[in-house]
């Protein structure tokens, strides 16, 4: 990192990198720890080493609704929440949130926060809820929704979060916080049904006959019940709000996995380093 810092005269950081897994931070602490916590302090030690106080240099900490811990069935989240984070990975980047802002109390760094819903589109690990729903149902394996598949989530397509981190790193007021979400709230049976009912329609199966690979398997331990943001101060002070609702983005995002189900395959594959790299540049920017 400070080779790159030295060798590069940034204008900014926007730190996306991050361990994001809940399911694996329980069985594997330590390396959120490490990445979310450690690798966050690293970046900041260079980031301000590079920069001093420079005020037009901006360290931008891309971080989670999850640090807010969990909601009942009402209420929302908002920039001045109390931090309550209940899994180790939403443990590491409240810690890394923390970090953030002393780097901007005691060393003078610029940055901005941002914390977010879950994301969903193309190219998300097949880890997560909606690529391990796509994955099950093609191979017409069980599809594990945990629990009763009752909690609550709320959904933002990738590109929309995309555009709300350029007009917070470029527009967002200094040392300063902001919520993003999808405004779109669905149980986890809900989307789970979403999802292959749009796979059965694409695929030209019989309306609704994926729901039977609906397998209910051993809850989470300590599943956090709901998140939701209020994104209120986003749309008033920087006129952002979602543009894609859920039955698009989840139409795009099935659509993408059926074209590129050699990706989902390869990315967990042993040789995945050498596979993305050349996948992206054969890619270029797309
Ligand atoms: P996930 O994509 O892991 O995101 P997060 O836990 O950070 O919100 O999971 C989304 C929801 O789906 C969460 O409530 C856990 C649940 N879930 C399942 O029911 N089955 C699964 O196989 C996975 C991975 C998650």
């Amino acid at each position: 990192m400070r080779k790159l810092f030295e060798e590069h005269d940034f204008l900014g950081v926007m730190h996306l990198a991050a361990e994001s897994h809940v399911d694996r931070s329980i069985v594997d602490p330590m390396a959120f720890v490490q990445t979310n916590v450690n690798g966050t302090v690293v970046l900041l030690q260079e980031a301000a080493t590079a920069w001093g106080n420079d005020p037009t240099r901006r360290f931008h900490h891309i971080s989670t609704d999850e640090v807010f811990g969990a909601l009942g069935p009402d209420g929302a989240f908002v920039e001045e929440s109390p931090y309550q984070p209940n899994s180790p990975y939403s443990a590491s980047k409240a810690a890394s949130d923390h970090f953030v802002r002393a780097w901007g109390e005691t060393y003078g760094l610029s940055y901005v926060i941002t914390n977010c819903t879950n994301n969903y589109g193309p190219y998300q690990f097949p880890e997560k809820l909606i690529p391990v729903v796509i994955d099950r149902a093609l191979r017409r394996e069980p599809v594990p929704v945990y629990g009763e598949g009752s909690n609550i989530r709320d959904w933002l397509y990738v590109e929309d979060h995309c555009r709300a981190l350029r007009l917070v790193f470029d527009e967002g007021t200094v040392d300063s916080t902001y919520c993003i979400g999808g405004e779109e709230e669905l149980s986890n049976l809900e989307l789970v049904e979403l999802i292959l009912d749009t796979l059965d329609e694409l695929q030209g199966n019989d309306p609704q006959s994926s729901r039977s690979l609906i397998s209910f398997v051993t809850d989470r331990p300590g599943h956090d019940f709901r998140y939701a943001m209020d994104i209120s101060h986003i749309k008033d002070s920087l006129g952002w709000k979602p543009s894609i609702d859920i039955t698009s983005g989840i139409r795009a995002t099935v659509s993408w996995y059926l074209e590129n189900q050699i990706w989902a395959e390869r990315v967990t594959g042993d040789d995945h380093d050498s596979f993305q790299s050349e996948w992206y540049k054969e890619r270029g920017d797309e």
